[in-house]
């Protein structure tokens, strides 16, 4: 199976941009950084009011814009030859939070590249999330299948590719990061029983999958929706999660597993102090309380393997080995000394 950091000839790109949303974020960002180390150049929508969080590097075009500003969507996207929609709401209080990006912008970047003539629109590459197969657990899952079947019912004609990642980490991440940095020290914060499984995927791999779609993408796997994941067969139950603590730390690991009713007051405090702040978008709430105990997150790769060749290399171990290094400088945990 071809990897892609050995795929030869990556050098010489087209000379159409890449289209990337959300590269403010923590996946884009890593989508952009991938790409643009690929020599694929890229054009990048971020929104004037957060400009400062934009880095600049060379191969990086910056557009002003947002998910809600048609023209902006369409000059996004003219004479690009593949866009991939990583902006998304992960945090917010009510489903209108969600769906109006998740869902609506979804259909304002859709409509932006229908409106261009059938030879000239590029692939979208369209970056869900695993919580679309459970719709019913919370809002944010609801708006990610929403936004899927916005292309699948009104845009099926469009070259559209869906990627549902499960929980992903890496650096810059802010939801799964306090655990495993307090993993790292020797407690596990468990949501979930035993029979609890979930994937993990690194960002890295995620990025590195997007480069692969982009070169190795075909035809006639356009409108079909791939999941990922680590390439840990099953998947992770919290048992397996504070062994590859113990594996990291090579000392033991507490494993709190922390009841239900405690994270949903947690989360009934946070969403009722969310509400008395303007414009605050909690992450814990009662609908991500649903998705932390729902007791099945597994998903596999292989039919993404077969559609581009994408192999993942992070597995959870790796990771932890990696964040260490990233942290190395800034002293959290306990870092053995031969990780790097
Ligand atoms: N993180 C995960 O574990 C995970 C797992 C599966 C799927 N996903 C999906 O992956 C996508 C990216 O997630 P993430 O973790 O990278 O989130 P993130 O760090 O919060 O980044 C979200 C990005 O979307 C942009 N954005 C939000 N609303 C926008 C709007 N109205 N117009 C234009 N841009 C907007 C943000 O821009 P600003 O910088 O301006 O705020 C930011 O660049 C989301 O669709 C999410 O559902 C994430």
């Amino acid at each position: 199976m071809v990897m892609v950091a050995t795929i030869p000839g990556l050098a010489a790109k087209a000379e159409e941009p890449v289209a990337v949303t959300g590269a403010t974020g923590f996946i884009g960002g890593e989508v952009v950084r991938q790409l643009t180390g690929g020599g694929f150049p890229v054009r990048a929508l971020v929104r004037p009011a957060k400009a400062g969080r934009r880095q600049d590097r060379p191969g990086v075009a910056w557009l002003n814009g947002t998910l809600g500003d048609a023209a902006a969507l369409v000059r996004l996207v003219r004479g690009c030859r593949m866009v991939v929609h990583c902006a998304g709401a992960t945090r917010g209080l009510t489903p209108d939070d969600f769906r109006e990006v998740n869902e609506n912008g979804v259909r304002r970047l859709a409509a932006a590249i229908h409106s261009l003539p059938p030879v000239k629109r590029p692939r979208l590459l369209h970056i869900s999330s695993l919580a679309a197969r459970e719709p019913h657990l919370s809002p944010y899952a609801a708006s990610k299948r929403g936004g899927e079947l916005v292309l699948e019912t009104e845009f099926a004609d469009l070259p559209y590719t869906i990627l549902r990642p499960p929980a992903v980490y890496g650096p810059g991440d802010r939801e799964l990061r306090p655990l495993l940095r307090w993993l790292a020290r020797g407690v596990l914060f468990a949501p979930g029983g035993a029979a609890a499984r979930l994937s993990l995927l690194h960002v890295s791999d995620l990025a590195a999958a997007v480069r692969a779609w982009l070169e190795y993408g075909r035809g006639r796997d356009e409108g079909r929706t791939f999941t990922l994941d680590d390439g840990r067969p099953g998947g992770y139950a919290w048992e397996d999660i504070r062994r590859c603590g113990v594996d990291f730390r090579r000392r033991p690991v507490l494993r709190l597993n922390v009841p239900r009713r405690v994270v949903r007051l947690a989360a009934g405090i946070n969403t009722a102090r969310a509400r008395l702040v303007v414009g605050c978008r909690p992450m814990l709430t009662a609908g991500k309380v649903r998705e932390l105990y729902h007791p099945d997150w597994v998903c596999g790769h292989q039919e993404l393997r077969a559609a581009c060749g994408w192999e993942p290399r992070i597995r959870l171990l790796d990771g932890l080995r990696l964040m260490a290094g990233d942290d190395c400088g800034r002293r959290f945990g306990t870092i053995p000394g031969d990780v790097s």
